[in-house]
């Protein structure tokens, strides 16, 4: 990937980085996904959904909730957006949502990688691509919008100018390229960076654009442009292998994931936003908790797989609420004709 990518700097001149970034992440042959980059135990980090199984089943009620709130249609549609193999579609349709008693749980997914190893059969569908839209139902994306291609700016002097890769002595370098306007209004601060994530408000704005009646759901690390304007570059932009942090995100393009805080102010204006904790615990988190240690209480004895799973829920519920891990990531909601 690096001799390719210095290839194209050599034959074109130096790319810009929502360029550099789609290439390490999505190139089909070198890119991150392509090659087999995934979240979960064994991949290179964990989300919620990797988390266990209770994380769709709490999503499973968020489901059930707007499904009421539009009166309980039928056809009513699930699109989850960075699918990956399918694990919180499993979790979700385990946990039974009466939403989808005649409804479909659409994944999509833009690695054919990831998709060859989704569920199929009834009540499952995949894409690579967001339905244009006629949806009555939800989108749920969790951990996308950080891992949609963006761009960087560098303050010089009074101005901003994008960030581009370029090439210094056979390496690959970050080089300051033409001036720019910010993605929000803000001053240029001497040693300011700040992202421009143009990519995840138009993945939103065409998300809402496919329903034409229920809720949107994202759910990130998020932050503000201005808020990242005062931090090192580094504490926002991060790059993560086998679980651990990995280098500059010009280290050995496409064998590192690369991600982002999303920046909220970027993006239309949502809802509501909460914290996970809080998003969890107004969907009946603790009813679920409660529920799995009943079980493993009066099962414990015969230790089958109902009492394994009701005692790992109270594992799985300080995962998903710990306020300095997953707990404190963003939820996001937009609400249409609901
Ligand atoms: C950080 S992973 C999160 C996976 C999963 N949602 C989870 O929480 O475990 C992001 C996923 O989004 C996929 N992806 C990125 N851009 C996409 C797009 N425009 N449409 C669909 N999937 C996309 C990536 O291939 C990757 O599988």
């Amino acid at each position: 990937m690096a001799g390719r990518l210095a290839d194209r700097i050599v034959r074109s001149g130096p790319i810009p980085y929502p360029e550099f970034v789609e290439a390490c992440l999505y190139d089909e042959t070198h890119g991150f996904y392509a090659s087999g980059g995934a979240a979960g135990r064994r991949g290179d980090f964990l989300t919620s959904p990797e988390v266990g199984p209770l994380f769709g089943a709490v999503l499973a009620r968020w489901m059930d909730d707007v499904w009421e709130a539009l009166g309980q249609p039928g056809g009513f549609t699930v699109v989850e957006a960075g699918a990956g193999r399918g694990t919180l579609a499993r979790a979700v349709v385990a946990a039974g949502p009466r939403c989808l008693e005649a409804g479909t749980y659409l994944m999509v997914e833009r690695s054919a990688v990831l998709r060859a190893d989704q569920p199929s059969g009834i009540g499952f569908a995949s894409s690579a691509h967001l339905p244009d839209g006629g949806i009555t139902g939800v989108v749920v994306a969790n951990e996308l919008l950080d891992n949609l291609p963006f761009g960087l700016l560098a303050a010089d002097g009074d101005q901003w100018r994008s960030v581009r890769v370029g090439l210094e002595a056979d390496q690959l370098v970050e080089v300051l390229a033409e001036e720019c306007l910010p993605p929000v209004d803000i001053a240029p601060v001497p040693g300011a960076r700040i992202p421009d994530q143009g990519s995840a408000a138009a993945w939103t704005t065409g998300a809402l654009e496919s329903l034409d009646f229920g809720a949107l759901l994202v759910v990130d690390y998020t932050s503000t442009t201005t808020e990242m304007a005062t931090r090192p570059v580094d504490q926002w932009l991060r790059t993560y292998r086998g679980h651990q942090q990995g280098g500059r995100p010009i280290d050995d393009p496409g064998s590192q994931d690369i991600t982002v805080e999303v920046a909220v102010d970027q993006l239309p204006e949502p809802t509501s936003t909460t914290d996970q904790a809080t998003f969890l615990a107004a969907h009946g988190i603790d009813d679920l908790v409660a529920e799995g240690r009943q079980t493993w209480t009066e099962q414990a004895t015969t230790g089958d797989l109902a009492a394994v799973r009701g005692r790992s829920r109270i594992v799985e519920a300080e995962a998903l609420r710990d306020p300095t891990g997953l707990g404190g990531f963003t939820n996001l909601e937009w609400r249409v004709g609901c």
